[in-house]
């Protein structure tokens, strides 16, 4: 039985700073961020929006379209959580209507927890082929004012709908993953911005890479020629470009700049005009990827590279099903990244400075452009959410 991915919906804040209005106020040549991280606009949410509503707003097409009435697990992957107890993924399990027979539950381990949640889910589906699983990864990428990082916050939401005979990917049962104890990036509980060393941690990630694809290789006999695409983690898209070039180098296959933009270039475009969505950063670029690609990739393997920092990297792989672009969301994807509204840097640092009140008061949010569903205000320390479908 081929289970896989059924539907996947991208979400993103309806705010955006241009790298080039950030590069004049930190006083840089635009082109490090352009060209030597790849990125060129980074999404900010709101203040009324959280990983909840980014989530719920990611989801609602898919409930809209009835495809949420026989999900019984809703898994739902963070770093940016909202709660220490409760899980975010119940609050949007309540926005949606969802049914109450539905196990629900909150995943960490930073970037990589969707894939995780992915691997679960196929797991249940395995043991109930009639159901289904929704994942969905759902983040705010914040860095402190000022730091490398800076350039590469963003944020944003995919929900993977995980079925059997699924309609867009079958996922191949063989994986490699390797974990080890590294401090390469990390949040506190008591702050809200992450802590990073971005240089080592780009190192760690290619590491948990190349150890990754050893198990895979060792299990599938494959090479990277048989893959027709990669998506990999995007923390900043040039990120997943080097990771590449390296392990075509470790596995001694030779890729010339055209190859490499042909395997990869159509997995990037979302991710350089979004920014990081950390749990949901690779589904961006495979959601990309089926978006941008003029060529029907029906019948075609595409690798994928999960990487959560602390760390946890996964390589595992899948097969685009003959008939998907009839289920993607590819025209609600462009409509979205097209309309958003361009945030100058005095309103960028406004609302990064906003943050969400922690003195345990009461709250009512000011009411900017969103998406379905708003975070409206806090009451006797609980978090309301208000839902804009009519
Ligand atoms: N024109 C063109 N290129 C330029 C340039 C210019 N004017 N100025 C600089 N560059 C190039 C540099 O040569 C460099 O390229 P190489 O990496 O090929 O040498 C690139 O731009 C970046 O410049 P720096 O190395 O000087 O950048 P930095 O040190 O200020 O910041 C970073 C880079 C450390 C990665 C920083 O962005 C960061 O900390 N990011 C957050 C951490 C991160 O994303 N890590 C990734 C792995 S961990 C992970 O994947 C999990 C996750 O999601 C966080």
């Amino acid at each position: 039985m081929k289970i896989g991915i059924d539907r996947l919906s991208f979400y993103t804040s309806h705010y955006y700073v241009d790298l080039k209005t950030l590069a004049t106020a930190r006083s840089v040549d635009t082109d490090k961020y352009y060209v030597g991280i790849g990125q060129e606009k980074m999404a900010i949410p709101s203040p009324d929006e959280d990983v909840v509503t980014l989530a719920a707003s990611a989801a609602y097409p898919l409930m809209a379209a009835g495809d949420l009435e026989d999900v019984e697990l809703l898994l739902f992957a963070t770093e940016s959580g909202i709660d220490q107890s409760k899980s975010a993924g119940i609050y949007v399990h309540g926005l949606l209507e969802m049914s109450s027979r539905c196990r629900c539950v909150e995943l960490k381990q930073a970037c990589y927890s969707a894939t995780a949640g992915i691997q679960l889910a196929i797991g249940f589906v395995a043991r109930n082929p009639t159901k289904k699983a929704l994942v969905i990864a759902s983040d705010v990428a914040r860095y402190e004012l000022g730091s490398p990082g800076e350039a590469t916050q963003g944020c944003g939401s995919v929900a993977i709908l995980v079925s059997a005979n699924p309609r867009i990917m079958a996922i191949d049962p063989e994986c490699g993953y390797y974990t080890e104890d590294v401090m390469d990036f990390w949040r506190p509980n008591y702050r809200s911005e992450a802590l990073v060393d971005g240089k080592y941690s780009t190192m760690v990630y290619i590491h948990a890479l190349v150890e990754s694809w050893k198990q895979y290789a060792e299990l599938t006999g494959r090479s990277l020629t048989d893959f027709d695409r990669f998506c990999y983690h995007i923390p900043f898209t040039k990120m997943a470009e080097k990771a590449h070039q390296k392990l075509c180098r470790k596995t001694k296959v030779d890729v010339d700049a055209e190859q490499m933009r042909a395997l990869l270039d159509e997995s990037l475009r979302y991710s350089r005009i979004t920014g990081n969505c950390y749990a949901g950063s690779m589904y961006v670029g495979l959601t990309s990827l089926l978006d941008s690609c003029e060529e029907d990739l029906a019948g075609k393997r595409v690798g994928l590279y999960s990487y959560g920092s602390g760390c946890v990297g996964e390589f595992f792989s899948g097969v685009i099903q003959p008939g998907y672009r009839s289920v993607l969301f590819s025209d609600q994807h462009r409509n979205l990244l097209e309309n958003r509204t361009e945030l100058t840097y005095q309103q960028y640092e406004d609302i990064f400075n906003y943050g969400v009140p922690t003195d345990g008061g009461d709250y009512v949010f000011p009411q900017y452009k969103t998406g379905a569903f708003r975070f409206s205000g806090i009451s006797q320390h609980k978090r309301e959410y208000e839902s804009l479908v009519e």
